[in-house]
């Protein structure tokens, strides 16, 4: 019997609300955020190999880590510990055909960490339910399991808990790619210093002039501790997996963050995505860390604005940065607007995409006996 390789597609992600709450004891923010998945694909292949491999071709391929950090080889790691009987090889040689930039806020690495786990499964002829599949994805990262389902979901807990979220109609978008991506766990520091900075200065005030010393913004982003967890390359530490892994996602700024009121699903967003209309949803889309993405990387302000200015019925940053996506009335304004976008020297290039989408789908494997 010759095996042929499984080829799955799998999208990137846009976050039509990302309300981040408090600081949680595992290092995670608590979260409510809609998903939605949009058409800009990578495509990864998997075939049997005498020991594991990852391959990488695209733009952005040197942005991408090679070997265990790449999370589409842990994915495949995650998925043979429950899915390989024992003796049996898991080595697997993995092809990463990347469109979706790097650190980027699109969800590229989970991405192809759900692709992994598509293609592996069906490689295998493993035969686990999309429901364990899911299982596996949340232990591999927060965004993994929203790329095996796709579509709209509400994502809570650290973003792995879904429910598919009931929308309506087609949207239209204009990425906005940046020079250089954002380190997630590095957002999520940054936001949590201004939030401690903001409640420093409310407590100054309220204290009265003069008491309080040293609670200025300075103050307090002098004193708040700056968390690391190396993934500049968009290769974020598994969680969950965490325990089997030996990864831990390193603990945000303390101060403030710990204190953030519950996340909130904005009823006024859902109902909007209903109706189908861009123009209803488009002033609705909000993003908690977008100050933190816009203080670590102030140019980003002037491709909201330009986007804005070029008539975009919303704008925002995407997830963690540093993309900023832009709401188009329809597919013709999108493509005016991505023109415009890059006549205006705004951003390192664009892209045109539509959601929701499907999430990762095998396109090409067969089996001959
Ligand atoms: O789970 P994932 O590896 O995708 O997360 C990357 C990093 O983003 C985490 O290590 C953490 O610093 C941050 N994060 C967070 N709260 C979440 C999701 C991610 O603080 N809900």
């Amino acid at each position: 019997m010759i095996v042929t390789p499984v080829t799955v597609r799998v999208p990137a992600k846009v976050n039509l609300q990302l309300a981040v709450g408090p600081l949680r004891a595992d290092g995670y923010h608590e979260l409510v955020t809609v998903f939605h998945a949009v058409s800009l694909f990578d495509e990864v292949t998997v075939r049997p190999a005498g020991r594991t491999s990852v391959r990488v071709s695209g733009a952005d391929a040197a942005a991408v880590p090679a070997g265990r950090a790449n999370l589409a080889v842990r994915a495949a790691a995650a998925l043979a510990r429950v899915a390989r009987p024992r003796g049996a090889s898991s080595a697997v040689a993995i092809e990463i055909r990347k469109r979706i930039p790097v650190a980027a806020g699109l969800a590229g690495g989970s991405a192809d960490a759900a692709a992994a786990l598509v293609a592996c499964n069906e490689l295998w002829r493993a035969g686990l339910s999309a429901a364990e599949l899911s299982v596996v994805a949340a232990g591999v990262g927060s965004d993994v399991a929203f790329a095996l389902l796709g579509g709209t979901a509400v994502g809570r807990g650290r973003g792995e808990q879904l429910t598919a979220a009931l929308a309506a109609g087609t949207y239209h978008w204009v990425l906005a790619f940046s020079s250089g991506g954002l380190s997630t766990p590095e957002v999520y520091a940054a936001c949590d210093r201004l939030r401690a900075a903001r409640a420093a200065r409310a407590a100054g005030l309220a204290a009265g002039p003069g008491r309080v010393q040293g609670a200025g913004p300075g103050a307090a982003l002098a004193a708040s501790p700056v968390a690391r967890a190396g993934d500049g390359l968009g290769v974020r530490p598994a969680a969950g997996a965490g325990d089997r892994l030996g990864v831990r996602p390193v603990a945000s700024a303390a101060g403030g963050a710990a204190d953030a009121p519950p996340p909130r699903l904005s009823t006024e967003l859902m109902a909007a995505l209903r109706s189908a209309d861009p123009a209803a949803v488009g002033p609705l889309l909000t993003n908690d860390l977008q100050p933190a993405a816009l203080s670590l990387r102030p140019a980003l302000r002037r491709t909201l604005s330009a986007g804005r200015e070029l008539g975009a019925i919303g704008a925002m940053v995407s997830g963690s940065g540093p993309t900023c996506a832009f709401l188009a009335a329809d597919a013709r304004h999108a493509r005016d607007l991505a023109v415009s976008l890059t006549g205006a020297g705004v951003c390192r290039g664009v892209a045109g995409v539509h959601g929701p989408v499907h999430g990762a789908a095998v396109i090409a494997s067969a089996e001959h006996g």
